[in-house]
């Protein structure tokens, strides 16, 4: 399927594609970066080449999904950004990952709103929520800054989460 396309002031957030492997690899591969997700280790390339497919595979069974993000000046990678629901999950996620080298410069916030917006103008949602490490204070203020607040602690994948969500209103 065709993924849509997302402009924002300084980001594109488009498909994933076999391209992408060497930098979403090499951002997987920063114990920073995996620090508050998944098991918490750095992925393989390999392990990486399983997520991208996976990413793209989730628009194809879901019809929404995360899109790469990449600068639009440089077309350089920047990360991942977007929505999914995996099975079990306590709702439909906004999620947000960007390359270290990228930090702090607003993007996950900038992508992070975009999706937001697309979600809630083509999907039939009442809320989003995203499933946040407790320790993670980076993710927590880009959930306040687009607009969610704390919600409950559960167990998500058997691992203690904080849920922020925010409602379509
Ligand atoms: C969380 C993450 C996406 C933020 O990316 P980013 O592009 O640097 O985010 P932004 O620049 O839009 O905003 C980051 C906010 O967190 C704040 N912040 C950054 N590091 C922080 C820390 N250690 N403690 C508290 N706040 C922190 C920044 O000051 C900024 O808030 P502010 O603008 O209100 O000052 C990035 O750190 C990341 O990819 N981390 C690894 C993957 C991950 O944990 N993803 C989330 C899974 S739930």
């Amino acid at each position: 399927m065709d993924i849509p396309v997302i402009e924002t002031e300084r980001l594109r957030l488009r498909g994933i594609s076999a391209e992408d492997l060497d930098d979403f690899a090499e951002m997987n591969a920063s114990p920073d970066f995996a620090k508050y997700f998944g098991t918490g280790k750095p992925l393989s390339r390999w392990e990486s080449w399983n997520v991208l497919t996976m990413l793209a595979g989730h628009w194809m069974v879901r019809q929404f999904g995360f899109w790469f993000v990449e600068e639009k000046e440089t077309r350089r990678f920047v990360g991942r950004v977007g929505i999914w629901y995996p099975d079990g999950w306590p709702g439909i996620e906004i999620g947000w990952g960007i390359s270290p080298k990228f930090w702090g410069k607003g993007y996950a916030t900038e992508a992070a709103r975009a999706s937001r917006d697309w979600a809630f103008e083509t999907l039939d949602l009442d809320d989003l929520i995203s499933v946040i490490h407790p320790e993670n204070e980076a993710s927590k203020r880009v959930a306040m800054r687009i607009g969610e607040s704390f919600r409950e602690t559960l167990t998500v994948n058997g691992k203690r989460s904080d849920i922020y969500s925010m409602s379509r209103s």
